[in-house]
């Protein structure tokens, strides 16, 4: 449970507020890459944090994404003109680069230095992993580049979309920390008692903090025999996760898939989907069709990226379906995955969950860890300080599932794997 005032100091992003400031720490998805992937192409709404901005990719295939206002009188920039490395406001004319610089004012007299006084809202811009990133910090603050793993495996090995969640950021990154829920939301073969979800629904949640985030373990145990099926994940600072991709430890080509809950603004947020192979193996077409092409028949890209089924037709939700087969009854097929599933039940607790009236549970430890590091961080911010995982210790870190036998920690039993080749700082308190 949180107070009021908590619940809106973790929900809230716009500018000026303590979240919203400990956002901008940091590198933020913008858009995909092919929203703007030709010269002088069509510009692109995009909403951050409450901004409104405008993403164009100039002549010389630079990225830039400004304010959505001219500064002169305010028309917005997605009618603007893009040519010749610069957004041409079409109301008179003043025209604008990548970097932000009024380039053109042909509207004052030829001796006038009007130009050189205007500059519009502009952010950096990188083109990595599928993904054009932006810092929406002050220079001085500006960390080093978001190299996930997964923006650094070849295209072959990687897939990345987004999908629109009509709800506040910090309810998707709640599901994503929450492995539990595992048990009945995805549970799509209620038949199948075997399942290790199914035979230990009360797994134990075990947080172990790093200077990025945390990992946490979820602990399902099977028997004494067969031992503790644990599914590690990372949450990265401010709102990444990444989990282990395949079902069972014994896929020949490891995968680690993962999220990024990115607020459009305090009622909306982008739902960003990855996965990435390991090993030398490329993606199946199915993993690639699940979080690109094939996904879009269902992710309308004309309508902001809502998919089409929502809260407007409960989400498919197909009740014959839930008495016999699933427990949700809503639709997880290779299109959405188990997404439509976290998408229509987060959308279902209210726009902004009223934390007031919650009863938190032992299960629910990262949860309460997520707050309570966001809120931390955010006071560090406050008070001029650095927050963590600004740094590179992320690079590298994995997620990964095993079956362990009783007596192995999963903190020592799965360490090489979830940091081998990272340089991160281990627990640090
Ligand atoms: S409002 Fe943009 S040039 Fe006048
Ligand atoms: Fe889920």
């Amino acid at each position: 449970m949180l107070n009021a005032q908590d619940n809106q100091h973790v929900t809230q992003t716009g500018p000026g507020t303590p979240m919203g400031e400990l956002m901008r720490r940091y590198w933020i998805p913008a858009l995909l890459s092919w929203e703007v992937a030709e010269p002088d192409g069509t510009p692109v709404r995009v909403k951050l944090l409450g901004e409104e901005l405008i993403a164009f990719k100039d002549t010389d295939g630079k990225i830039g994404l400004i304010d959505n206002y001219c500064p002169h009188r305010r028309a917005s920039l997605f009618f603007g003109r893009n040519e010749e490395c610069g957004l041409r406001c079409v109301y008179h004319g003043w025209k604008f680069d990548v970097e932000g610089n009024c380039v053109d004012m042909p509207s004052e007299p030829a001796e006038s230095n009007f130009k050189d006084k205007v500059k519009v809202l502009a952010y950096p811009c990188m083109d990595m992993g599928g993904v054009v990133w932006t810092y929406m910090g002050t220079l001085e603050n500006q960390p080093p580049p978001p190299l996930f793993e997964w923006t650094q495996v070849v295209e072959t090995h990687r897939a990345v979309n987004k999908v629109l969640q009509e709800s506040n950021w910090l309810q998707g990154l709640e599901g994503g920390v929450d492995s539990v829920h595992a048990s009945y939301l995805h549970n799509n073969d209620i038949t199948n008692t075997s399942r290790f979800e199914s035979r230990s629904a009360a797994p134990s949640i075990e947080v172990e903090p790093t200077d990025y985030g945390y990992a946490y373990g979820s602990v399902r145990h099977l028997s004494k025999e067969e031992g503790n099926f644990v599914r590690a994940y990372q949450f990265i600072m401010p709102f990444t996760q990444l989990r282990p991709d395949d079902r069972r430890e014994s896929s020949s080509s490891p995968k680690v898939a993962g999220h990024m809950w990115v607020p459009i603004d305090d009622e909306h947020h982008f739902v960003w989907n990855f996965v990435y192979s390991l090993g030398d193996e490329p993606l199946t077409e199915a993993d690639k069709a699940k979080h690109s092409d094939l996904a879009y028949e269902v992710i309308d890209i004309n309508n902001g990226f809502r998919c089409i089924w929502n809260a407007d037709n409960d989400y498919g939700i197909d009740r014959e379906v839930q008495r016999t087969q699933t427990f949700t009854g809503i639709l997880a097929d290779a299109r959405v995955g188990a997404n439509l599933q976290d998408r229509g039940i987060q959308e279902s607790m209210g726009t902004i969950v009223d934390r007031t009236r919650e009863h938190l549970a032992t299960t629910d430890r990262a949860i309460i860890a997520t707050r309570r590091m966001l809120q931390e961080a955010a006071n560090v911010v406050g008070d001029g300080g650095t927050p963590r995982g600004t740094g590179p210790s992320y690079y590298k870190v994995r997620s990964i599932q095993r079956v362990l036998p009783v007596n192995v920690p999963w903190q020592e039993g799965m360490k090489d794997l979830l940091f081998e080749g990272a340089e991160y700082s281990p627990i640090m308190e």
